[in-house]
């Protein structure tokens, strides 16, 4: 059996592999990030703001090295067609079809748009991240385990996996085994999704900053309560129901209580946080429940009317108690 010192020399091949995978890392981070001095409509509301626009720009007009915590769901690859939603919102259709995109094109969506959020991320923060499989040409794409790799290669380290069990199953799959009792025919019920937690490496001091050097007043107004640790909170299994389609009037979004288990277990009050796909305005309105600064861009202008509207909502109540 080796010795630690042993196992810790790097072998030519893992020498070789880190040296290939600095180098991918650089050549995706060249080849996508770049300044832009384009203006977005900005709408303050309470500690944080919306940002109206394509996340790729937005991103690249904001400071770098800001925000201490990001959390987003990103688009599904083609699972929503998020203008044909807002007009069936509006009464001008009945119904909405899945937009012709290739993987291709949404890897390059993604890696563009993880990349430019990875500058403006403090060195030691955090980016978390909702995604799933998906439905594909007929077929189960594992877009959440490619996901990963796409994050790596940009700079972001893997750190933790979280499946959020949503226990209610909107899908009829499990029926075919029902039909067909017989092995080669089980089609489970998909009630999981991946939260995945990436850190954009920093030096100890970065660190430290970010998260264990807070002054002991930090610290003790932010303490945690841990009385539901010991469940399931403690292990990377949540159970968190999902909202159902009357609770929101968008089309996908996450719960509350995820979002606001997120943000308080990776930052302090007062930090930063920024979500690139915000859609209804969900980590927003965690942020403004748990009173931390917060940015949310979104490229559709209903779903921001409808964010700040509920936004609005919240601080009205706020101040009510
Ligand atoms: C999965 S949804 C996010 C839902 C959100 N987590 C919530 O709880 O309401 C993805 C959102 O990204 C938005 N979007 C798509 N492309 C975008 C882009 N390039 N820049 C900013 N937002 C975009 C969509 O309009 C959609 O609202």
């Amino acid at each position: 059996m080796p010795s630690k010192s042993q196992r810790n020399q790097k072998s030519p091949a893992r020498v070789k592999s880190q040296a290939h995978h600095s180098k991918t890392i650089r050549e995706t981070r060249a080849k996508y990030s770049a300044s832009s001095a384009l203006e977005f409509p900005e709408f303050s509301i309470g500690q944080g703001k919306l940002v109206r626009g394509d996340c790729l720009d937005v991103l690249r007009a904001l400071p770098r090295d800001e925000f201490v915590l990001a959390f987003t769901s990103p688009p599904y690859l083609n699972a929503i067609n998020y203008s044909q939603h807002v007009e069936k919102l509006k009464g001008r259709t009945e119904r909405w079809e899945r937009e012709s995109v290739s993987y291709d094109e949404y890897r390059q969506f993604l890696v563009e748009r993880f990349a430019a959020l990875f500058d403006v991320v403090k060195p030691g923060g955090y980016n978390i991240v909702n995604i799933s499989p998906v439905a594909w040409n007929g077929e189960r794409t594992p877009l959440s385990f490619h996901f990963v790799k796409w994050m790596e290669d940009i700079g972001w380290k893997f750190r933790e996996d979280v499946i959020w069990e949503k226990s209610i199953a909107r899908d009829r799959r499990s029926g075919v085994l029902l039909q067909h009792p017989y092995p080669g025919y089980y089609y489970p019920s998909l009630v999981a999704e991946y939260i995945f937690v990436f850190q954009k490496p920093a030096s100890k001091k970065d660190q430290e900053n970010i998260y264990w050097h807070r002054s002991p007043e930090e610290k003790a107004k932010n303490k945690l309560d841990l009385s539901a640790y010991q469940g399931e909170m403690s292990k990377n299994v949540w159970k968190i129901r999902p909202l159902s389609p009357q609770d929101n009037l968008h089309p996908c979004p996450f719960p509350l209580d995820l979002a606001e288990r997120v943000i308080s277990l990776y930052s302090y009050a007062d930090d930063p946080v920024i979500d690139i796909f915000a859609g209804s305005g969900q980590t927003n309105l965690a942020c403004e429940r748990l009173r931390r600064r917060h940015v949310g861009i979104e490229i559709m202008p209903e779903y921001i009317e409808y964010a700040l509207k509920r936004l609005r909502a919240q601080i009205a109540q706020t101040k009510m108690f």
